[in-house]
């Protein structure tokens, strides 16, 4: 038997195993939809595939997606290399660029949801496919926004019934900070590059600020010894400004976070403010979500200066953390009518006044004829609220047996009194 490649899931409402419930996922993707909706964002689907370039020149060749080769990467038949989307931004970013955004009102804000795919080992919480919320504000550099962009992702949350949250901001400063703070994890880790792990090792020169994230235990003991300086005290004065202005916006909007001066992100397209959203009780795997500012992410895809900022939710991590604290999610609502076929004739009628009555009325209908009991079985097993007998004797009065499955209650209805008991005044 066929099974499906581990590290993906089968998402669908009976699933066995959490967090792959559809019904959880849906009051996930509805209950972040109302939010940014309610914020002027607008909805975007770019495709499932891009040129490689799009990922490889957005992630940037120092991200673990390019340099563990964690990108999907596919060939399609006209010689062109295609990747799976390992995130959202760069595609949305390119988007922004190819339908020419800039001439609309700024920012431009837009958000998706939907699969994205990356090679990574799997373990509960990490998976090859999986899938995420992203909101992205386009085409201003202005610290309200990144606040905003937080106040959001905290509402989705929230929203959702989540507690446990710690919001870490941190800021990674402008390229040239950044390259400043490189030299100087070079020049402090070169000599104890023997103690490193060979993760961390393969890290030095290109991008050793990725090596403050590493989780051997070796690697964070060389850390502490060599008391390394974090990041934050780095900032240019332009990106120290910024960052503090952010906390002022956060601070007055009353949302509690905390400074981390030492949180690095994944991905090299960030610039300033970059921060994550983690839960208190769902172990290693416990961020629900990551975001920042990419100023210039649109000039390493080639195009003009289109600063942004945003985020991505990670929706399987979210529904693991609504397990864990017993957020109750709306079930799915049962048939209000479960209409029964007892003879072969009784198929087609059943059909027709279920056509009739949906959609006002969830009407679920059985396919082959049975028993009264075994029908009667069945309605209870979905849930149904009433069952409707369609047999002979009904048939010659014209009539269905209605009979509500809660008090047992069971009366003969014509169809014209089944449309007004459904459909109401
Ligand atoms: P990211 O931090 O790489 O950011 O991913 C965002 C979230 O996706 C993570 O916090 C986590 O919840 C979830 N996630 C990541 N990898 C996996 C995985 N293998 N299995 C399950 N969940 C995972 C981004 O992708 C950026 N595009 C966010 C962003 C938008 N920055 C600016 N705009």
């Amino acid at each position: 038997m066929l099974r499906a490649v581990p590290g993906t899931n089968d998402i669908f409402a009976r699933a066995r195993e959490f967090p792959f419930r559809e019904p959880v996922f849906r009051y996930i993707v509805e209950t972040a939809e109302e939010v940014l909706r309610g914020a002027g964002a607008e909805m975007i689907h770019t495709p499932i595939f891009e040129y490689l370039e799009v990922f490889e020149k957005g992630v940037g060749p120092s991200s673990d997606i390019v340099v563990k080769k964690e990108m999907y990467v596919l060939e399609d038949r006209g010689g062109r290399t295609l990747a799976l989307r390992p995130e959202p931004t760069a595609a949305i970013v390119r988007a922004y660029n190819q339908h020419g955004m800039k001439v609309w009102p700024q920012p431009v804000r837009l958000f998706t949801w939907g699969p994205i795919f990356r090679g990574e080992r799997q373990q509960k919480g990490r998976y090859k496919q999986f899938h995420q919320i992203d909101y992205e504000a386009l085409g201003l550099s202005d610290p309200l926004l990144d606040a905003e962009a937080i106040a959001l992702m905290v509402r989705i949350y929230k929203t959702l019934g989540l507690k446990h949250l710690e919001v870490k901001l941190g800021s990674v400063g402008d390229p040239e900070d950044r390259s400043r703070y490189n030299q100087y994890l070079r020049e402090l880790l070169r000599p104890h590059a023997e103690r490193l792990s060979e993760d961390s090792r393969a890290r030095l020169e290109a991008n050793p600020m990725r090596i403050l994230d590493s989780k051997d235990e070796g690697d964070q003991a060389v850390l502490a010894e060599l008391e390394v300086r974090p990041m934050l005290e780095f900032l240019g004065p332009e990106a120290r400004a910024f960052h503090q202005q952010v906390c002022r916006y956060l601070d007055q909007l009353g949302i509690s976070y905390s400074v981390d001066p030492t949180l690095v992100r994944g991905l090299d397209y960030y610039v300033r403010t970059a921060w994550e959203v983690h839960h208190a009780r769902i172990g290693a795997k416990s961020a629900l979500g990551g975001g920042g500012r990419y100023d210039g992410l649109s000039e390493m895809l080639g195009g003009p200066r289109v600063p942004g900022v945003g985020f991505g939710i990670g929706i399987e991590r979210v529904a693991i953390a609504l397990e864990q604290e017993g957020v109750a999610i709306p079930a799915d609502p049962s048939p209000a009518l479960y209409l029964a076929p007892l003879d072969e004739a009784g198929r087609i009628e059943a059909l027709v006044l279920a056509e009739q009555l949906r959609p006002k009325v969830r009407v679920e209908i059985g396919y082959s004829p049975k028993s009264p009991r075994k029908a009667l079985e069945e309605a209870l097993r979905k849930g149904a609220r009433y069952v409707g007998f369609l047999g002979e004797a009904e048939r010659a009065r014209g009539v269905v047996t209605l009979k509500h499955l809660e008090s047992g209650e069971q009366k003969e209805l014509e169809p014209l009194q089944l449309h007004s008991l459904f459909e109401g005044p």
